[in-house]
């Protein structure tokens, strides 16, 4: 058939002007570049040997954390197939916590692994099946090699929280902080249906630069980042009976301008009288229920203030929404947004509510609560960094040790269940036909990576080092791993380097997810930007105050 006579000549525009499409080859080229370069990135970063990072956003605000999904997050990634990975490390910290720079590493190397297969014409459908295969045989590898804990054995459980944070800046002091994080994970842990549950927002985090590391404490309660309203109250009440409310306690300014006609001082005085009044009679109804702390959602004026201590309430004013959920679940109170509606039933319990002193600042807990299962962390440290370095360690060490709790399985770390599954994946592809062996045979030297880069960032030569461990995982040595302390390959389960089984199925999962996801794209069309306007011209002294721009 004859081409259509309009075309003729004409090229047939799809897309919108400024568009841009890249196909095949290239486009394929491209994204594998852009992960394997974020990969790259957080490599450094893996095991207790590895790097920190300093980061830096926009306002200058200052990170330094060796936390894979941290970094990634700060890095402000463009490049869309780069953004991919970056969501490799949020599905891993989302699902299990911990794991996420070795979820991003993997997935670059099979994304790396699976380059060399296309250039020897091996289709991207052909590897993505057998990287699926070689993901589900290492799955069930795992699950066989793995060691059967008891979801409560605290020193398991202290033992997994320490290899989370032995990579992390807090890692001197890991075994203090495990500790932590070990109880206050059994602290809130529940049975539902035979199985143990944990909810994270069960454990609150508090911080406050100040002090040391190890003055970091676990609280049997909440902790409030506010201090007690008025100087006249106390500021420790036993056998509290806890107040919650979700309503301001001032008069309500009007909303329109009114003008009020006053002609004596009597009735100035009568007017100022009845303000006293509302207020008196806001208090009166929380007193009248016996309550003896009150803790308060929205503001409260200073009349309410004197009132208030003139009762004996201790109160505090504008605590967090969250904070007042928590609130009510470990005393048991409700949350009453209106004060006509306030009930003795609405009260919460707890044994002790005091302001206490910490650094500069004062702090209010609440202790001892109806609900055993609400706990806190202070964390506390040297300077404002360590402090948030130390809150995202531990939040990899609660979760691990939730992880475990949840799914009673762990394995060793230090490379050793990666070599295992490798070794057992190169058995595997044996038996599988032609080109898909291949794909498992790749799959499997990409997990090698781990041991390789652990070695690496501990300054081992790492060609050694994986010789030694292949030979010895042929020996039958499952948790045969590298010793990043002792400088050797050594047995990993030995050292009490243990991890839950949950974080290293989850880096199969993702990085396989990831990988295939970004080898199945063949074409990448971006839509044409909007241009920015020019940036204007500074003003005199740098600032922008001086002569209007020019454009
Ligand atoms: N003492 C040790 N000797 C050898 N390897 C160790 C030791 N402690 C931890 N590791 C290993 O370090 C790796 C974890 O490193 P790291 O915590 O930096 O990264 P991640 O857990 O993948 O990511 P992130 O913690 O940033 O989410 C694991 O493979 C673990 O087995
Ligand atoms: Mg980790």
């Amino acid at each position: 058939m004859a081409a259509t006579p309009e075309l003729a000549g004409t090229p047939v525009l799809i897309l919108k002007e400024g568009a841009s499409r890249e196909r095949g080859r290239g486009a394929q080229h491209a994204n594998i570049m852009a992960a394997r370069l974020v990969a790259e990135a957080v490599k450094s970063a893996l095991g207790p040997k590895g790097m920190d990072k300093m980061l830096v956003d926009n306002f200058g605000d200052v990170t330094i954390t060796s936390d894979g999904h941290t970094i990634l997050k700060e890095m402000d990634i463009q490049h869309p197939a780069a953004k991919m990975m970056v969501e490799v490390a949020k599905t891993q910290d989302d699902e299990v916590g911990d794991g996420t720079t070795t979820a991003v590493v993997v997935a670059g190397e099979l994304i790396g692994q699976a380059e060399d297969l296309v250039e020897k014409n091996v289709h991207p459908t052909v590897i993505i099946d057998g990287y699926r295969k070689a993901a589900d045989k290492a799955l069930e590898t795992l699950e066989k090699i793995a060691i059967l804990v008891k979801s409560k054995d605290k020193s398991v459980l202290k033992k997994v929280a320490m290899t989370a944070m032995a990579s992390k800046l807090v890692a001197e002091n890991r075994d203090y902080l495990a500790d932590i994080a070990a109880s206050a994970i059994l602290h809130v842990a529940q049975k539902v249906e035979g199985q143990y549950k944990v909810d994270l927002d069960d454990v609150m985090v508090e911080k406050k630069a100040g002090e040391s590391l190890t003055a970091t404490k676990l609280i049997e309660g909440i902790v409030l980042d506010k201090e007690v309203v008025h100087p006249g109250m106390s500021k420790r009440i036993e056998n509290a009976k806890v107040a919650l409310l979700d309503c301001a306690l001032e008069v309500e300014k009007t909303e329109f301008d009114a003008k009020l006609n006053i002609e004596s001082p009597d009735q100035m005085e009568a007017f100022l009288q009845q303000e006293e009044t509302m207020i008196e009679d806001m208090v009166k109804k929380i007193a009248e229920k016996d309550a003896n702390v009150l803790i308060c959602q929205k503001g409260i004026d200073d009349l309410a203030q004197h009132f208030l201590a003139r009762k004996g309430i201790l109160t505090v004013r504008r605590a967090k929404k969250s904070d007042m959920e928590k609130l009510a679940k470990a005393t048991g109170g409700k949350v009453v947004t209106n004060l006509d509606d306030f009930a003795t039933e609405d009260l919460g319990y707890a044994k002790l509510v005091e302001e206490r002193k910490i650094g500069d600042d004062k702090m209010t807990f609440v202790e001892g609560c109806k609900n055993p299962r609400s706990v806190a962390i202070l964390i506390r440290g040297g300077t404002e960094r360590i402090v948030e370095e130390a809150e995202r360690s531990i939040h990899d060490a609660l979760c691990v040790v939730r992880d475990v709790v949840q799914e009673p399985k762990i394995v060793a770390g230090g490379g050793a269940p990666e070599l295992e599954v490798a070794k057992a994946l190169k058995e595997y592809a044996d038996t599988l036909p032609g080109r898909e062996a291949l794909a498992v045979q790749q799959f499997a030297e990409a997990l090698e990576v781990v041991p390789t880069t652990l070695s690496e960032n501990a300054g081992l030569d790492p060609i050694d080092i994986l010789s030694e461990l292949r030979a010895r995982h042929e020996k039958g040595e499952v948790w045969a791993g590298v010793d990043v302390h002792g400088s050797k390959v050594n047995d990993m389960k030995k050292l009490e380097v243990l991890e839950p089984l949950a974080v290293k199925k989850q880096i199969i999962k993702s990085a396989t997810e990831a990988a295939s996801m970004i080898l199945k794209i063949d074409d990448v069309i971006a839509s044409g930007k909007t241009k920015a306007p020019p940036t204007p011209p500074m003003g005199p002294g740098g600032g922008y105050g001086g002569m209007p721009p020019q454009y």
